[in-house]
């Protein structure tokens, strides 16, 4: 007997999001190939296999993907050529025959966002429209998970945020979509979906959020945006980390990531988990 070849591929499963598809798609009998850019660290899954591809390299990725028709493209990890990284990777998909891709965007994505990484992400959204290969875009606000770690060892979450709210989610829900949609990806084609959490909040109720959780005293404060840029220079990065950690808070102080969508439940059945569920330890 021939054994079939697996038509899906979930990049991204040595990481927090792709690991989670790639589980629920096992969990679920779906077979999945799992590109990796290091097979020593990839999980090992029923019904997953495990093939090397790094998206800068071309022939790599043709390889990785060649028999796939649709390909969850988890986004690259944030460098200086994360674009040529990603579109490299897109053309390597298009050649290689697949059909449709599953693309982790940013909410509010586009060529003049205030938070610098939501600009790529739009050009990449770009890119993928321009190859002609059909698509879904799962606009990510941030993640629920990464909250504990804005504020500092001082329990102080700085930034030029002001009053803004975001509508943060969790990964956990961004892996549900994800594979609802990979699992019926004709039913999805073409779709951008705006992925949120239940609420949305500023700062200040962040930090109250955190301290409720922990049991730890967190408060928000508020910087200018010079202030910004002065207390981040305790890390060493080049200018457009900067750029990007300080338009974060700068985005959400525009009311940028503002906006609570009925996306995750209408895609996965099922409403979103809150904040303070998920500080609290639930999962879906
Ligand atoms: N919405 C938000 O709040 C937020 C926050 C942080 C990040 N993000 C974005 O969302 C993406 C997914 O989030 P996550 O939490 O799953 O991140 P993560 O845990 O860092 O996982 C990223 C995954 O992508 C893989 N990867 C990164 N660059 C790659 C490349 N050039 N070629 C091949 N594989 C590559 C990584 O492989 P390795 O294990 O080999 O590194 C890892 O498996 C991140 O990569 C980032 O772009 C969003």
């Amino acid at each position: 007997m021939v054994e079939r070849v697996a038509d899906i591929a979930v990049t991204g499963s040595t990481g927090a999001v792709g690991g989670r598809v790639a589980r629920i798609l096992s969990d679920a009998s779906v077979r999945q190939r799992l590109p990796v850019r290091d097979v020593s660290r990839a999980p090992v899954l029923p019904g997953g296999a495990t093939v090397r591809a790094e998206y800068g390299d071309r022939e790599s990725a043709e390889s990785a993907l060649s028999g796939v028709r649709v390909l969850f493209m988890v986004s690259a990890t944030e460098t200086e050529n994360r674009l040529h990284q990603q579109h490299t990777f897109i053309d390597a998909a298009a050649d290689a025959g697949v059909e449709h891709i599953v693309y982790t965007s940013f909410f509010g994505a586009s060529e003049d966002a205030t938070f610098t990484f939501a600009r790529e992400h739009w050009a990449t959204e770009e890119y993928i429209r321009a190859s002609g290969l059909g698509y879904t875009f799962l606009r990510n606000n941030f993640y629920q998970d990464i909250m504990p770690l804005w504020a500092g060892d001082d329990g102080v979450i700085r930034g030029p945020g002001g009053s803004g709210r975001m509508a943060a989610v969790a990964r956990d829900d961004v892996a549900a979509v994800a594979a609802a949609v990979l699992q019926d990806p004709d039913g999805h084609r073409g779709a951008t979906y705006n992925l949120t959490g239940p609420e949305s909040l500023t700062f200040a109720e962040i930090a109250d959020a955190l301290g409720e959780a922990t049991s730890r005293q967190v408060r928000f404060h508020n910087e200018s945006v010079d202030e910004a840029y002065e207390s981040r220079k305790k890390w060493d990065a080049p200018p457009w980390q900067y750029d990007a950690w300080v338009s974060t808070y700068t985005a959400v102080g525009k009311g940028e990531l503002d906006g609570v969508t009925q996306d995750v439940e209408k895609v996965t059945g099922s409403a979103p988990l809150s904040l303070s569920d998920f500080l609290a330890g639930s999962s879906r």
